[in-house]
Formats: structure tokens, C-alpha cells, sequence
């Protein structure tokens, strides 16, 4: 169930930490990979080398230790996992992460955490005063707000003898908010996703064509992740190599006259449209019925092809749509043009001249601009990651509607 995951386990210091090690074993045994972030104050009650032992990974603690390798080792950590599971989670952890206050390592790695890829559990433990204490209970509210979970204290006997609400989920009920957490990421669920993907195909004659080098796996990407947050998923896709995610609706087509006809076939079951696709502006006038022979020059005339997402821009009614832009100038002039000539609510702006940007990479690095004028700059990351994080951003927009 948990193979192929990540969980960054982070334990702060409560008596608590002991029950910890069990849940790095119980999720291992399902087989996930666990990497562990303690605060010092955690090392004081379970020691790094049992979570090292456990877990087979290095333990991290510090901010400033050379000796990981990497200067942002924060950062990394933040971007690594599907999950961050904070357990124990003490008051003054849950005040820290309130307040934005990044005072160590796994205060810093949660403040670069973003929500809206990778959820976050917290799992208080603490004595029932201070569970029941107003700046707790304000820190808790506000966390909810933001959207981490909370994996809820139970009532019993405590470490100090005082009875009532404090004592840590047992390692068993959080392996079970695990499971559910990471496989019903659900906030797609009753929506319909519609996503165009890869180049087309622009025939000359029975051999030859105009095309480009989209490889298919942004849209992909785009596709396997709004299907894991529960969305129906209708693909069209161009040519790839790339065997379509499961459980999506696919339907592949070659040119960009084929992609529009069948879009505005099926535009119309979408409540977010995602045009990945790299649409070829211009076809050969003429396809040849046979093979074209060499014979001196040849010049071919170019017509425009329709344009996809214009036209969806000027009948999309209430449906959410966004555009790509891969540009190697002027990206956000030329993305924020096509923002308003087509109508767009969000467009997902590549800059083809960054390393590891654009075409047929694994990874992507881009700048979203929205309608109201917002910039948000994106670091390097993998195109899955990227889904995520604007299916993360669309659903976001959606709930403000
Ligand atoms: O497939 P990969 O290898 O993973 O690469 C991903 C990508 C670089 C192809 C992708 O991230 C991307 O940027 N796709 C859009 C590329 C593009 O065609 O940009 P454009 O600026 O030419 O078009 C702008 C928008 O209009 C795009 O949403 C495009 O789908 C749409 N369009 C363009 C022309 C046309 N005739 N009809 C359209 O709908």
C-alpha cells in the first residue's frame, strides 16, 4: 500500500517519541521509505541511532551540518516526501509552526513544506492544561485553517499521572490516517478534468510530417495526478511514447484539426480544462497523397491551424481554464498576452531557455501568472510535482469562486 512513498517522519520532544519508533517500523513494513527529522529536544528521550537503525536512513537534526552535503538540506527534506508526519507534535512545535517561526531544522523544513503537494499530520501529545490552553487551542484552529491534519489526542491516563485529553494516537491508528490521507487525496472527487498532452502531427504526405518535441509528460503528469485526487479524467493526447496513466478516459489523436475537433466534442463534461498540449500553429496546405520526390528546391505553404484554446477561452462559461506558454523571450509578457486574448483563469508560463524547463524533460520550471496579475515564480521540480502543485492551485481558486 505505501510502496513507492515517502514519509518525512519529524519528532519533537515529548514522551511520546518512544511510540514513534514503532510507527517508522509499522511503516516500513508496509513499504514506505522513512526519513527522520528530529529536534534536539527529541534526542533527548529516543536517540537518532534507534530511528537510524529502524528506518536505514541517516537521521537529521541540525541546520548547519556539514557533513549532509548539501547547504539547503531543508529544502530537499521539504520536497522529498508524500507526506510529512510530525509525532509527537508538542505545544511549543504547534506554536512554532503557527507563528512561522524557523528556529531548526524541522521547524525550517515545515515552514518550506507546501501543502497544497504533500500533506501534513500532526499528532500532539502533551500534558490536558496545555492541550486545553487558549494559545493551543488558537494554534490548532489556525493550523486546521491552513490545511494541515490533525491526527486528534485521545483521553486516558498520562505520562504525569493527570487523566484526561493529551495522550498521542497510538502508532496503529496513525498508520491508518496514513493510508487514508495518501490514498484519498480526494478534493478532485465528482470533477471532471480534461487535459491535452503532447505535440501534433501535421502530415505533408504518406511519410513526413511537422511536429515538435513535446514528449507527452507534463500533460501526463497532469493527468495521473488529478486522477489520484479523484477526478474523472479525459486525455487527448497527440503522439508519445508514454502508455496513458490508469484509469484516465484516453483519447489519442495526430493533428491539431483532429485534437479541436475532438475538444470541443467533450469540452463541455469539463469543470477544468488543462491545455498541456503543443498545438502546431501552422499545417502543410496540401497533403500529398504519395510520396513526395526529390527534385531540386521545394517550398511548402503553411496555413494556420485553429486555435484550440482561443476558442475554448470564448465558450468556457463557469469552467476553470488554463494555458500553457512555452516561450524562449519575453515569458511573462508573452504568457500575460495570452492570458487576456484568450480568456484564461491561469497560465502556466515555461521558460524553454532554463536547464531542466520544457520540452520532453523530466523535470519543469515555471512561472504560474493568474488573472488577478499574480506572479508566482516556481523552483526546478519534477513534472509530477508540478501536477500537483497547480491541481493544488486550480482547486484553491475554485473554492474562492
Ligand atoms: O510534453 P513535454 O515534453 O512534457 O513538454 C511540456 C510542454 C513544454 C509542451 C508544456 O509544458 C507546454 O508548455 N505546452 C504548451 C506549448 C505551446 O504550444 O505553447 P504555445 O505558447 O504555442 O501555446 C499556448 C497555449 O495555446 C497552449 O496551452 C497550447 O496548448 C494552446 N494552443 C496553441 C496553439 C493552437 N493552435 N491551439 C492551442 O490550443
Amino acid at each position: 500500500m505505501l510502496k513507492d512513498k515517502t514519509i518525512l517522519l519529524g519528532i519533537t520532544g515529548g514522551i511520546a517519541a518512544y511510540k514513534s519508533a514503532e510507527l517508522a517500523r509499522l511503516l516500513i513494513k508496509e513499504g514506505a521509505a522513512v526519513q527522520v527529522v528530529m529536534t534536539a529536544n527529541a534526542e533527548a528521550f529516543i536517540t537518532p541511532l534507534t530511528m537510524r537503525t529502524l528506518t536505514g536512513r541517516p537521521v537529521y537534526s541540525s541546520l548547519f551540518n556539514p557533513s549532509y552535503g548539501s547547504a539547503t538540506v531543508h529544502i530537499d527534506l521539504a520536497r522529498e516526501p508524500d507526506m510529512v508526519v510530525v509525532a509527537p507534535a508538542t505545544a511549543n512545535f504547534l506554536g512554532k509552526i503557527a507563528s512561522g517561526i524557523a528556529d531548526d531544522l524541522l521547524s525550517t523544513v515545515l515552514l518550506a513544506v507546501d501543502l497544497q503537494v504533500r500533506p501534513v499530520i500532526l499528532a500532539p501529545s502533551m500534558n490536558t492544561a496545555m492541550f486545553h490552553n487558549p494559545a493551543v487551542r488558537d494554534n490548532i484552529k489556525l493550523l486546521r485553517q491552513r490545511g494541515y491534519i490533525f491526527a486528534d489526542p485521545l483521553a486516558g491516563v498520562l505520562a504525569c499521572g493527570d487523566v484526561g485529553e493529551g495522550r498521542m494516537v497510538e502508532p496503529g491508528q496513525l498508520l491508518l490516517l496514513i493510508k487514508d490521507k495518501l490514498s484519498a487525496r480526494a478534493d478532485y472527487s465528482g470533477l471532471t478534468v480534461l487535459v491535452t498532452a503532447g505535440p501534433t502531427r501535421e502530415p505533408l504526405d504518406p511519410v513526413r510530417f511537422f511536429s515538435n518535441h513535446s514528449s507527452g509528460r507534463m500533460g501526463y503528469a497532469l493527468a495521473r495526478a488529478a486522477r489520484e485526487r479523484g477526478a474523472r479524467v479525459l486525455l487527448i493526447s497527440g503522439p508519445t511514447a508514454l502508455e496513458p496513466p490508469p484509469g484516465v478516459d484516453f483519447y489519442p489523436v495526430e493533428s491539431a484539426r483532429e485534437m479541436y475537433a475532438l475538444v470541443m466534442d467533450k469540452f463541455s463534461l469539463a469543470d477544468v480544462i488543462i491545455k498541456t498540449a503543443a498545438v502546431a500553429d501552422y499545417r502543410p496546405e496540401e497533403t500529398y497523397a504519395q510520396k513526395i520526390k526529390k527534385s531540386g528546391d521545394l517550398s511548402i505553404r503553411l496555413v494556420r491551424n485553429p486555435d484550440i484554446l482561443q476558442e475554448l477561452g470564448s465558450r468556457k462559461g463557469t469552467r476553470f481554464l488554463v494555458g500553457f506558454a512555452a516561450e524562449t523571450e519575453n515569458l511573462q509578457d508573452n504568457a500575460h498576452k495570452k492570458l487576456a486574448a484568450k480568456n484564461l483563469d491561469l497560465i502556466v508560463a515555461n521558460d524553454l531557455t532554463r536547464e531542466g524547463a520544457g520540452f520532453a524533460q523530466e523535470t519543469n520550471k515555471v512561472s504560474l501568472l493568474y488573472r488577478d496579475g499574480r506572479v508566482e515564480e516556481l523552483p526546478l521540480m519534477t513534472k509530477y510535482e508540478l501536477a500537483h502543485l497547480i491541481l493544488g492551485r486550480i482547486r484553491g481558486l475554485m473554492v474562492d469562486i
